[in-house]
């Protein structure tokens, strides 16, 4: 049976991804960080499977605690799982929260990264264990070519970008210098109804189902000629793991090679939500009215502006489809933003239920 361990287990991607590794028969392991409140959300399904099976004595599933940012701790237990595969996923991956917490996104996505090559190194795991690290369509920030392939040049334009800039860096220099099979997938935005909720398109969808349950009055977004190449993640983690399954050792983008905006986000989020906007007014001033009451729905806040923008991302998925025989297209944008608006709605029903059952 391989081993395969995941940092960032817990988040959007992690938790798709040990769904999929636990699906082809592989034991997993994932690290989680040690907490004051839960953050396992995202694994209750996996857990509530793997009960039965441990009674069953055929537990396939563990969680260790741990921080990539912790050399010591990550060493550890990669030499006690020996892994045949490193999923490196754990990032603080905000890009605006990374121009407030510059240096702590450096030790994670950065560092952590390091931590874990040189513990596969100096383990002597080199020849066993394959090593993906989760790189990013930020590295193009101010894209210097459209749309963007793995010979692009990189124009990081954040904290995040740059520091993962060096996560790929440092992946590749490892591949080189001592013959690992480590490799970056450079995934373009891929979203779900698992996505954290400060995210742009699920801070839409969420908003566009509590103000179609009459629960919020207003959403207050950011820069809505934004463009980005949006996917579906349970698609991506496929990818993930076929770079690993690929002959040799190589960098792919991933991405659907379909750009939207923001401001088209939004329109078809609400309308999957069963409200038809339209837009009137120009830059800071410009506003999403509800066109059944004429109420002002969406507004823009400068607040959510970042010092500096990526203004549009779109990937070419040629390699990842050749190579990889993998289908960027399999969820289209219009089933993505269906998906995470009806399960959006039910959450927000089940919120109203709960907040009853107190009052
Ligand atoms: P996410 O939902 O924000 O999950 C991040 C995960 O990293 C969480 O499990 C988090 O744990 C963990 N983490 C954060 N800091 C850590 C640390 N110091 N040590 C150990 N774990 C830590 O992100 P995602 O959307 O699943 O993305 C997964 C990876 O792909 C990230 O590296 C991200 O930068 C990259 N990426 C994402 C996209 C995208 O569109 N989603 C695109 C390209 C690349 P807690 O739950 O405890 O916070
Ligand atoms: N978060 C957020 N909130 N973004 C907004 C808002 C808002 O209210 N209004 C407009 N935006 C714009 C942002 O300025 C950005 O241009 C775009 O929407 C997408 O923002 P996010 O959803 O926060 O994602 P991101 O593109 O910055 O970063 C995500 O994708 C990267 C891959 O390109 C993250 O998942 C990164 O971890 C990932 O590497």
């Amino acid at each position: 049976m391989k081993k395969a361990l995941i940092t960032g287990v817990t988040g959007q991607d992690g938790s798709y991804l040990a769904e999929f590794l636990l699906e082809k028969g592989y034991e997993v392991h994932g690290i989680i960080r040690r907490s004051s409140s839960y953050n396992q959300e995202r694994l209750e399904d996996i857990m509530s499977k793997e009960e039965a099976e441990a009674l069953k004595g055929h537990q396939r599933f563990y969680l260790h605690y741990g921080d990539v940012t912790d050399a010591l701790n990550i060493t550890k237990i990669i030499g006690d799982i020996r892994p045949d595969e490193i999923y490196n996923l754990a990032a603080q991956s905000h890009v605006r929260v990374s121009f407030d917490m510059p240096g702590y996104t450096l030790d994670t996505d950065a560092k952590g990264t390091l931590n874990i090559l040189e513990a596969v190194r100096i383990l002597g795991l080199s020849e066993k264990t394959k090593i993906y690290q989760a790189s990013t369509s930020e590295l193009f920030g101010k894209v210097q070519e459209v749309p963007q392939k793995e010979t692009t040049p990189f124009y990081p334009r954040s904290p995040y970008g740059v520091a993962k800039l060096y996560g790929f860096w440092i992946t590749k220099n490892y591949r080189e210098s001592y013959n690992m099979f480590a490799a970056n997938g450079i995934l373009f935005n891929h979203e779900s109804e698992r996505r954290g909720e400060t995210f742009v398109t699920r801070k839409i969808t969420l908003a566009a189902a509590r103000i179609a349950q009459g629960k919020q009055k207003k959403l207050c977004l950011g820069n809505l000629d934004s463009l980005r190449d949006w996917g579906y993640a349970k698609d991506y983690v496929e990818c993930m793991w076929l770079i690993l399954q690929h002959d040799k050792p190589e960098d792919f983008v991933i991405a659907t090679g379909e750009m939207h905006s923001v401001r088209e986000f939004t329109e078809l989020a609400f309308k999957n939500a069963g409200i038809e906007l339209k837009w009137t007014g120009k830059g800071i001033e410009e506003k999403g009215i509800n066109k059944k009451t004429g109420e002002v729905i969406v507004e823009v806040d400068s607040k959510f502006f970042r010092p500096a923008e990526v203004d549009q991302l779109l990937g070419n998925p040629t390699k990842a489809k050749t190579l990889l025989g993998w289908n960027p297209t399999k969820t289209s944008f219009n089933e993505l933003i269906k998906k995470m608006i009806i399960s959006d709605m039910k959450k927000v029903n089940n919120e109203q239920k709960i907040k009853k059952s107190f009052d």
